[in-house]
Formats: C-alpha cells, structure tokens, sequence
C-alpha cells in the first residue's frame, strides 16, 4: 500500500473534517480496478471480494486475521473510494430514519454510536500494520489510542451534526477501557464531536463479550429514562444483543471481528 494513497486518504479526511465533507480528492485508487489484480485474489476457495461480503453480512464470523492475501485488497478498499462510498450509503439511510422521527424533546432521545471505526478512524494505525492482516496487538493499539490522533470518519461526522441540530443526545458507547477516557474524550473533541451526553467506558472489572457489555449498557440507558431509538457501529457487537435500539446501523470493516 503506497505512502501516497494513504496520505491522500488522511488528506480528505482531515479536509472533511474542516467543515467541506464534499470535497473528493481526485487521485484515489479504484477498488476494483483489475491492475491491483487482488479483487478476485482466491484464498481458501472464496475471492476477497467474497470474503468482505461473508464478513460484512456476518456470515463470516470469529476470525482473527484478515488472510494475507487479501492484504491488498483490503487496503484499497479501505484507503480507495469504495470505504467512503459505503459508509455514505449507511449514514444516508440513518439519516433520513433520524429526519422521519418525530422526538419527545425531552432530552431522553438518544442515538448511540461506537467509537474504534464509528465514530473515529484508526486507519493510520491499521495501514501501518497490514488492514488487519497482522495480529491484533492490545499493547500496540492501546499506545496508538493514548495518542489521541485517530481521524473522525467524515460520514459518520457528517451524520452527528444533523442529529445534534434534530435535538437527539449522543451517546458514545465503546468497548475502550475506562483508564482511556481522557484521551477518548479530547480526542473525539479534537475532530469535531464536541458534544455528547455520555461517553461510556469498559470497566476493567468486566469480562464478558462485548455483545452482553454493550447490552448492559443499552439496558442502563433505558432504565434511565433514555429512548435509544438509533445505534450505529461497525461491529456485529455493536447491534446485537438485547436493548439494541429501535434501528441498528452498520458500518463497513473488513479489518477485524471483535465479538
Ligand atoms: C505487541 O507489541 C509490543 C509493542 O510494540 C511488542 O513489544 C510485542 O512483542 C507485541 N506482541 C506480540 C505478541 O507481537
Ligand atoms: C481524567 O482527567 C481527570 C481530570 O483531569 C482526572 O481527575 C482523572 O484522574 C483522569 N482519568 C484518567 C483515567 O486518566
Ligand atoms: C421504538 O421501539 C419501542 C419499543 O419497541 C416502541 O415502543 C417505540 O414506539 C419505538 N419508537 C419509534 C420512534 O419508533
């Protein structure tokens, strides 16, 4: 994966953050452009393309890696038009669900987003260690976390200001442990979510999936008095469970499974 792609993706996504999320930079790579040759790569009898699809619809669950020779692929997915053009397809429908809603407007309407691949990117991160062909490493990520230099995700960026001017509360929910909150916090402010009602933090108590630690969340939110009418990540975790909210949206990630 060149330098150069990479930089013109963080590119268009530090502009989208400035406030133009139209802008298009020009020389992106097509992700399925057959010089690349890694669209229809076969691992294990199946084409990555295949393999996305099976992990995206969660037919293709528990994986660890992506294979390695779907490494290509990936990164052009992700650093190319396709990543964007998907996620925007995603957050215009949650949007135009979020405008068809008719709030209380006491406050207690929430939407939830994820962070990790939500809300924030950590594609600097990823490029750097194969778009999840390597191992994931907690020491590893946790060090890049605490930089606080992940990139907000100008769809769903886009998408959290027109819910903030419906009057809905944000409320991220993320499987980040609690001894990362500060730096969540000023990190998520820094690319332009300046505003939300919780941020919710993993307990380093907790041991269960991230299924039932999100679930309980939801549950605590409801018991609170709060209507989570939309819910968004990238994950299956992020949108199964119990409590999942009225709708679920999900986001694209081909890069890792946590379950
Ligand atoms: C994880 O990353 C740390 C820090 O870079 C490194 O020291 C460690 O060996 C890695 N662990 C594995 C299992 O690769
Ligand atoms: C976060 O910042 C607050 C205020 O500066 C501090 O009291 C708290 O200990 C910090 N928490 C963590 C987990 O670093
Ligand atoms: C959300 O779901 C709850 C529970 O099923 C339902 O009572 C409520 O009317 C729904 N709200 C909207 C806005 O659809």
């Amino acid at each position: 994966m060149g330098l150069l792609s990479l930089l013109l993706f963080l590119g268009t996504l530090v502009v989208a953050t400035n406030g133009s999320p139209e802008v298009e930079v020009v020389h992106q790579i097509h992700p399925l452009r057959p010089q690349c040759g890694s669209a229809g790569t076969h691992v294990h009898g199946l084409s990555c393309l295949s393999w996305r699809f099976g992990v995206e619809a969660h037919n293709i669950i528990d994986w660890k890696t992506v294979p390695r020779s779907c490494k290509k692929y990936i990164g052009h997915y992700m650093l190319g038009k396709q990543y964007r053009k998907d996620s925007k397809a995603v957050v215009d429908q949650a949007l135009s669900y979020a405008q068809s809603l008719k709030l209380a407007g006491d406050g207690k309407d929430v939407w939830v987003f994820d962070i990790d691949e939500t809300t924030l990117s950590n594609l600097p991160y990823y490029a750097h260690h194969g778009f999840g062909v390597e191992l994931y490493n907690a020491t590893r990520f946790s060090k890049w976390v605490n930089e606080g230099k992940a990139l907000a995700l100008p769809e769903s960026l886009r998408l959290y200001k027109k819910l903030l001017s419906l009057k809905f509360r944000i409320v991220f929910l993320t499987g980040r442990p609690e001894s990362q909150g500060n730096v969540t916090a000023i990190n998520l402010k820094k690319v332009g979510y300046h505003t939300f009602e919780k941020l919710l933090l993993k307990g380093s108590a907790y041991t269960g999936t991230a299924v039932t630690y999100k679930s309980s969340q939801r549950k605590k939110l409801e018991n609170e008095g709060y209507r989570v009418l939309g819910n968004m990540g990238d994950q299956w975790s992020d949108i199964l469970g119990t409590h999942i909210g009225n709708r679920t949206f999900k986001l694209p990630d081909p890069m890792y499974y946590i379950s």
